[in-house]
């Protein structure tokens, strides 16, 4: 390790709240396509994609290219909601390939550009729509920290046991397991006055849930719970920031579901290139805001709108990036079931370039990362005890790094396995 990767400031001042780069110890310099670089030129796989805020790879190109020259021209930068030709082409663009296509009549709210101020829009939203406080989340969402969204999170570790009302929590799909309905517990539970619980304003789901381990939600169950949430007055607000923009194989992760969700959160990838964005998609019957009544400094980043446009043009003008995604899909599933027959007791999770593998234990799962690192292989966990190793490609990632960074994956499985880490395994 050189001079240059001195992480002596970062150590001594930044604050302890830090985490991605305690686990990824390098400083980083460069990044293009799949691979990231540190400062001492070393090259990494990048199975982690800015936790798939970078589903179309680092620095594209033709992205870079619009938006050097939209900087070049003193292009627009502030971002408050003030009409731009970028916010306009980004529109344009997103209705013609996206919504039309779709038949989806959504407006497009910009909200401040995280996934999390996204989830407050459309949980707020929901609350004024329905004149209703409640809304009901599942066991392992992550929707984000902020406040209200953290009401809906599930997380422990997250949630620091501070008062978060406003959230009641239901089992997800197969929670309880293949032989328990959960959404028809849900619906018997709404239809009780006496259930305890309040007739929601909304009903707020991942079909994969990312940070909570790969679950994937089946197409039946999202359907019995979108006509629940319709039955009982409530709206359905798919909540897309990771498993969304070409993630499960398809733009929204819901699309060959069945159901039209009244609300949909969108951040990550929507930008295209990593820059922060975030919109709700809202059907035109419940968009009852008052002018600026979701108000917010960062609600029109022009440079993500650039770049946002050109990732709608270059892969979603016809089916050719769908058709890449379902084969890369198949090489991580074909890999990871090879896997799963090494490793007892694991199991795969996850749909379309968003699956990974459940381990008997959080300890195993970080230490196959650690030595993945070693070995130029940047890949995180997630689940409720961190015990799911989750592959976040780039979806524009060719298939011959894919299979060098799923055979990364695979020796650092081996050798940790193999050097007794987890006796009872081996
Ligand atoms: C499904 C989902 N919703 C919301 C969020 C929160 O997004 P952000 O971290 O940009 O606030 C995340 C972040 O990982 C997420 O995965």
């Amino acid at each position: 390790m050189s001079e240059l990767q001195d992480f002596s400031v970062f150590d001594r001042r930044e604050s302890s709240v830090r985490g991605y780069c305690r686990r990824f110890r390098a400083v980083f310099a460069t990044a293009t396509g799949s691979a990231m670089r540190d400062v001492d030129g070393r090259e990494y796989i990048d199975f982690l994609a800015g936790c798939a805020s970078l589903n179309y790879g680092h620095n594209d190109p033709q992205m870079s290219t619009a938006l050097i020259e939209y900087i070049q021209i003193n292009g627009v930068t502030q971002g408050l909601d003030l009409h731009t030709g970028a916010k306009r082409a980004f529109l344009e663009a997103f209705e013609r390939l996206i919504l039309q296509p779709r038949g989806m009549d959504h407006r497009v709210q910009f909200t401040g550009p995280t996934g999390a101020n996204a989830i407050e829009a459309a949980m707020k939203l929901a609350r004024k729509a329905t004149s209703r406080t409640n809304i009901i989340a599942f066991t392992n969402g992550y929707h984000g920290v902020t406040l209200g969204a953290l009401a809906a999170t599930g997380n422990q570790y997250n949630r620091m046991g501070v008062s978060l009302p406003g959230v009641t929590r239901a089992p997800f799909d197969r929670y309880f397991g293949s032989d328990f309905d959960s959404a028809a517990a849900l619906d018997r539970m709404l239809g009780d006055p006496s259930s305890g619980i309040d007739p929601p304003a909304a009903v707020l789901l991942e079909t994969v849930q990312g940070e909570g381990g790969l679950n994937a939600a089946s197409p039946e169950w999202v359907r019995s719970v979108a006509a629940i949430a319709q039955r009982h007055g409530a709206l359905l607000i798919i909540d897309d920031v990771q498993a969304g923009c070409g993630r499960t194989g398809t733009f929204f992760s819901f699309e060959e579901m069945g159901v039209t969700p009244d609300l949909i959160v969108m951040s990550k990838s929507i930008s295209g290139y990593g820059l922060p964005m975030a919109i709700v998609l809202v059907r035109p019957a419940h968009d009852v805001w008052r002018p600026a009544e979701h108000n917010g400094t960062f609600r029109g980043n022009n440079h993500a709108f650039v770049t946002a446009r050109i990732a709608l043009e270059k892969f979603w003008s016809d089916q050719a990036f769908a058709d890449q995604i379902a084969i890369k899909s198949d090489i991580v599933t074909a890999r990871l079931k090879a896997l799963a027959r090494r490793i007892p007791g694991s199991r795969l999770k996850g749909r379309g370039m968003m699956q990974g593998l459940a381990l008997p234990s959080g300890d195993l799962a970080a230490e196959i990362c650690r030595r993945c690192f070693e070995r130029g292989l940047i890949i995180e966990t997630s689940g409720a005890h961190d015990e799911v190793l989750k592959i976040l490609a780039p979806l524009t990632t060719p298939i011959t790094v894919l299979e060098r960074g799923l055979e990364i994956l695979q020796s650092a499985a081996a050798d940790a396995l193999e050097d007794a880490l987890v006796p009872a395994l081996t």
